[in-house]
């Protein structure tokens, strides 16, 4: 708070005053809101079944939902399912052992972190190109019939 004694003419416009816009904050919500939601139409039943299985693991997926010597990302539960064979699932944890992002998708046997670029394989977690240096652990999954559960 300073007043200037001399040289401020009555009237004059607030020419000082600085006007904020709400910048930055729309770019965002376009970027997060991308991901993919694949709820195919699967039969999914009321909830209201009585006690779905042991150990109470949410399905993930179906078997036939992970490729062949691919896998698939499943970000709200925060596992990435794979089938490094026929037939064999793994689970791995989506939280890049580099820095902590979240890693995004599988292709050509690798499981990808964009920040920097780590990939891990897919059939161990194994770390198959840097910076990371320590796999990706695993994350125990379930599979019943042709259902994928988190253990
Ligand atoms: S956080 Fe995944 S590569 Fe850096």
């Amino acid at each position: 708070m300073t007043v200037s004694p001399n040289s401020a003419p009555l009237g004059a416009a607030p020419a000082r005053r600085t006007v904020v816009a709400a910048v930055g904050a729309v770019g965002l919500a376009a970027a997060l809101s991308a991901c993919g939601d694949e709820k195919g139409g699967s039969s999914e039943p009321a909830g209201d079944a009585a006690s779905a299985g042991a150990g109470g693991g949410k399905e993930l997926a179906k078997t036939s939902d992970i490729p062949e010597g691919g896998g698939k990302v499943f970000a709200d539960a925060g596992v990435v399912v794979t089938q490094p064979k026929k037939g064999e699932f793994k689970g791995f944890t989506t939280t890049c052992t580099h820095q902590g992002c979240a890693v995004t998708g599988v292709a050509d046997g690798s499981i990808d972190c964009p920040c920097h670029g780590s990939k891990f394989s897919i059939a161990d977690g194994s770390v198959t190109s840097p910076p990371a240096t320590r796999p990706l652990p695993e994350k125990k999954i379930t599979v019943s019939g042709d259902s994928i559960s988190l253990a």
